[in-house]
């Protein structure tokens, strides 16, 4: 697949089926993460892969999901994640360490696409918890999970009329409002 190709299909997947990703192909993720761009090369991020059925379950009663479907939803027991990389963040020395995750996050979930495994970002997740139950050090910032699996949803992407909050339709097709190229684009003039 293109890489662009995999930018433009990629779609945030919160409904997965219940088939596991091997290690390899979860350890590749890592991999492209690692290699992503760095403000002065200071390499801040560790990832923090979690693929034991237990400790998945755990995890996932730590994260709140897609915060504009009412009334609140969460995946039923056969939807949920089955794998996540914990983005992990060991010191703060440059103030730029925010970008770095972001990129390293990108390069997971293109990655991802082009296994046809769906991602998605989140930040809205208990850090206390999640330190607890993945013993990780005070002193190690837990900055984002992104949780993983085959995708088992349909989400498209729809031009941003009034609202940003994506919707659900009766089909149970997750539809994405994005704003359109000519009104995020300026080409030599504001
Ligand atoms: C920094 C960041 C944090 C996010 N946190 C959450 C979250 O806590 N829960 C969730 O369900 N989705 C979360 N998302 C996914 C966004 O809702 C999603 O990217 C957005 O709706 C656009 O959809 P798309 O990724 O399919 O283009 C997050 C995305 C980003 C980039």
């Amino acid at each position: 697949m293109y890489v662009y190709e995999a930018i433009l299909k990629r779609r945030s997947i919160r409904r997965f089926k219940q088939k596991s990703i091997s290690i390899e192909i979860l350890k590749k993720f890592v991999n492209a993460a690692r290699l992503a761009p760095s403000a002065a090369n200071l390499q801040p991020l560790e990832y923090f892969i979690v693929n034991d059925k237990n400790l998945c379950s755990k995890i996932f009663e730590t994260i709140s999901w897609a915060g504009y479907i009412k009334p609140k939803w969460t995946p039923s027991p056969k939807e949920r994640p089955v794998a996540y990389i914990v983005m992990l963040i060991k010191n703060i020395e440059n103030k730029w360490y925010l970008r770095d995750v972001s990129l390293a996050s990108e390069n997971i979930v293109i990655a991802a696409e082009e296994e046809d495994i769906g991602c998605c970002i989140l930040c809205n997740i208990d850090r206390d918890k999640i330190r607890q139950i993945l013993g990780i050090p005070e002193k190690i910032i837990i900055d984002s999970i992104i949780a993983l699996g085959y995708k088992d949803e349909k989400s498209v992407v729809e031009e941003l009329k009034t609202s940003v909050e994506y919707w659900r339709d009766e089909n149970n097709i997750m539809h994405i409002p994005k704003r359109k190229l000519e009104d995020v684009m300026h080409i030599n003039n504001y």
